[in-house]
Order: structure tokens, then sequence, then C-alpha cells
């Protein structure tokens, strides 16, 4: 069903009106006719609708998607724009979604599904779910506590958490918080020797694997980030130094910044070897020479790039295109799976990430052959809504209905879900 403008406007009007108190009516009956509208949910777009369906508390929400104007409320606009913006006009964010909808699911029956097990080993720890809370920066610009309540709340749940780089928390307390591993993102930093010294710190904070993030290496262009940033009244250049985003420039950073990017700092800058050029294979060989830990690549999406990948030694992928952040492709993640799984003929594990916002989409990713699927925004939307409680939220809600995708469809492990259980659409 859809819903023209004007009939939009009427029911926003009318589920906020006093009158319907009045009348005995149930608010819920309108945010319902509100949400029967316009195809798939991808982003919010209308400030009335948003207003009208807002939860207030986590345990009210019915998906992920229910958090997201009640993040959108608590964030600063500035910050909002920085979690939202894809790249150019933020078309790849909508094909991460839409790339979902090219595959159905081929459901079996009677089968037995009363025992479940989701659970799924990575380098020797065995986790109860394949959804990894991803490395997003920067997370106590949505909640005071950033990334330490992500922390604690991948903690409660059990989550392969992976931190990134440029985090508002050191990854000595992120994995205090964790109570446990923490894996380790990694950008490149313009000398090697502070590279390595922050490779072996992480090393020796306890993380077993860093992911090396490649999809950035030639910037991207955030509009959406910077037209919200000129909506902040606040000063930007108070907190960051660097000034409001530019156009063609995925982060301004000023070293001086690094204060509240704690990763970014300690480290001897005495004989400084500029890196020549950006990352090439030769940098992955010179990364896995550099440490014991796990290395692995994140943001490949074709075969090539992925058989070149296992040849040099990287012990696994992450199929990814920071959440349509990086280049504007138009091609879902979800679209490029299958073929980086032929580009590593299964020899090293893949991990898929970008618009996962249901049970469904993990499973299909899952039948796809991934063996981990990876979350950004939302449970960011839980964090800036609700603090660590709306993080957990978030994450049991996906898992539920992954588990019921999983069940319905007849399958009892991860191991069970196949290519035969879905067809294109
Ligand atoms: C605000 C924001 C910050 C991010 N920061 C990082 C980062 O520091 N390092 C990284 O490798 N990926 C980063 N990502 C990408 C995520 O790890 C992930 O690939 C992406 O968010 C998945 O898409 P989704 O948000 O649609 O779930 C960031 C994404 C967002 C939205």
């Amino acid at each position: 069903m859809s819903i023209d403008p004007s009939r939009r406007h009427f029911l926003t009007f009318l589920a906020g009106s006093p009158l319907l108190a009045a009348a005995g009516l149930d608010e819920s009956v309108f945010s319902r006719l509100l949400q029967a509208s316009d195809g798939p949910r991808t982003r919010l777009d209308d400030t009335a609708l948003q207003l009208a369906q807002q939860i207030r508390t986590a345990g009210e929400a019915l998906d992920v998607f229910d958090f997201e104007p009640v993040a959108k409320q608590n964030i600063p606009v500035a910050h909002w724009g920085y979690l939202a913006t894809g790249t150019d006009d933020d078309a790849t964010i909508q094909a991460n979604r839409q790339g979902f909808d090219r595959w159905a699911m081929r459901p079996r029956r009677l089968i037995d599904v009363s025992r479940l097990d989701t659970s799924v080993s990575w380098f020797g720890t065995k986790y109860p779910t394949p959804i990894i809370v991803n490395p997003l920066g920067s997370q106590k610009a949505f909640n005071p506590l950033g990334e330490i309540a992500t922390a604690r709340a991948a903690k409660t749940k059990d989550h392969l958490m992976v931190l990134s780089t440029v985090a508002t928390t050191s990854i000595e307390d992120a994995i205090e918080a964790r109570g446990g591993p923490v894996w380790f993102q990694l950008y490149h930093q313009s000398d090697w020797a502070v590279t390595k010294q922050m490779v072996k710190r992480v090393e020796k904070a306890g993380a077993p694997a860093i992911a090396f993030t490649v999809d950035l290496l030639g910037g991207s262009n955030r509009e959406t980030m910077i037209r919200e940033a000129r909506k902040d009244t606040r000063t930007c250049t108070k907190c960051h130094l660097g000034g409001a985003p530019l156009p063609g420039v995925s982060g301004r950073v000023d070293d001086r910044d690094n204060r509240r990017k704690p990763n970014l700092v300690g480290y001897q800058k005495a004989t400084p070897i500029p890196e020549v050029g950006t990352p090439t294979w030769e940098f992955i060989d010179r990364l896995k020479q550099s440490t014991s830990m796990k290395v692995l690549i994140k943001g490949i999406v074709t075969a090539e790039d992925a058989d070149l990948a296992v040849k040099h030694g990287v012990d696994g992928l992450f199929v990814s295109n920071h959440g349509g952040r990086a280049e504007n492709s138009h091609r879902a993640t979800i679209t490029s799976l299958p073929e980086v799984l032929l580009g590593t003929e299964r020899r090293i594990p893949v991990i898929c990430d970008g618009g996962f916002r249901r049970g469904t989409d993990v499973f299909k990713a899952m039948a796809l052959g991934a063996t981990s699927i990876g979350i950004g925004r939302p449970y960011i939307w839980g964090l800036g809504a609700f603090g660590q409680e709306g993080v957990e939220a978030v994450l049991g809600l996906l898992r539920k209905e992954f588990e019921v995708a999983m069940k319905q469809s007849g399958t009892r492990s991860l191991a069970d879900i196949t290519l035969k259980h879905i067809t294109p659409a």
C-alpha cells in the first residue's frame, strides 16, 4: 500500500493531536498506517513521520529502524551527517539495501527446528552469532560513553567487535570493556614506523586480528555530511581543529585533534619514513611480516582482488563498500559477495557488510557463503537512542529475526544454510 503526501500529512497531524486521546483512539493505529508506504525502508526522509513513530524505550522497538529517529533527535546535526552520509548522492547506500531484494527465500518444511545452533568460530574463538559489530569511528560523537557502551553491549550479547583506528576509545580500554579480545581495524599512517608501532601496540593489548581498510585510499565525496554540518550552529573548529568537512575529502584531520583519538597517539615519529604513494599489495606483505596477528582486508569487492589477497597470505576478507561511503559504485555488497567467494575459492573466511537491517538479510548472505556479516549504522542508532541498552536491543532484534528466518527455512545450523535456500527474486 502506498500513501500520497497529503494523506500522510493528515495522518501525521492526527497522530500528534490531543483529539486522538479524546476520541479514545490508539496512536499506534496511525503509526502503522504511516509505515505502510513507499517500498523498503532505507533511511529517514520525513520529519513529521519520525516524530509520529518514536519509541520511548529500547524494549518498545519492533525492528532496528525504530531506533533511527530517536538517535537522530539525540545526536547533534553535524554528527548525524557524519553517520548518515554516503558518497555523492548516497546512491550506494540505497544500492546496498536494494541488493537484498534481488534474492528471495526457498524455505523447506517439516524439519525439526526446535534446537538451533547459530554459533561460528573465528580463529579459534567461538561466538554464538555470525553478526559482527563492525568498526565505526568517533562513537563519542553519538553518546558520551561511545565505544565503551558498544563494547559492554558486545560483552553482554557475546558478539565479535572490531574497533576503529579512529575510535574515541583506546584498544586497551575497549578490550577491558568487552571483557575479551577485540579485533582492530587499521588505517595506515603516512609514516610506516608509526603504523608498525600501532600494530605492535594492538598486538600487545591482546587483539587477535587486524582488518586493514582499503576502500578509502582515494578519498570520498560526502555531500550529506557537508550539508548537515552546515545546519549545525556550533563552531566546528572548537573541537575539530581541521575545520568543517570539505567536498572530495572523506575527513579533515588536524594532528592536534588526535587527543580524542587515543589509538593515534603515543608513537615515536623520530625517523619518519613517509610512505611512497598509497598502499599496494607490497604493503600487505609488510603488514603480514610485521605481526603474528591474523590480517584481514576490509573493502574487497572483486574476484581478482580476492584471489590476490589469498596469494598474499591474507587470513580473511570483508566484502565492504564502507556502508556506501567509499566510491559511489551503485553496487550492493551482497551482489559483490558471490564473485569474491569465487576469487577466494573458499580458502579463507569472508565477512559481508553493508545495509544489513533484517534477519532475512543475514540469512541471504549466509546462504551465498559468507562466514559472518557486519553491521554498522544500526547499532549506532541504538547507541544514539538509548546507549548500551540500545545497542543490546539492536543486536537482540537482529538475532531474533535471523533465528526465525533459519527455523522457517528448515535450517538448524549455519552449515545447513545453503544456496538451495535462496533463489533470484
Ligand atoms: C559513521 C561511520 C563511520 C565508520 N568508520 C569506519 C572506520 O573507522 N573504519 C572502517 O573500516 N569502517 C568504518 N565504517 C564502515 C563500517 O565498518 C561498515 O563497513 C559499514 O557501516 C556497513 O554498512 P552499514 O552502516 O550499512 O551497516 C564506518 C561507517 C560509518 C557509517
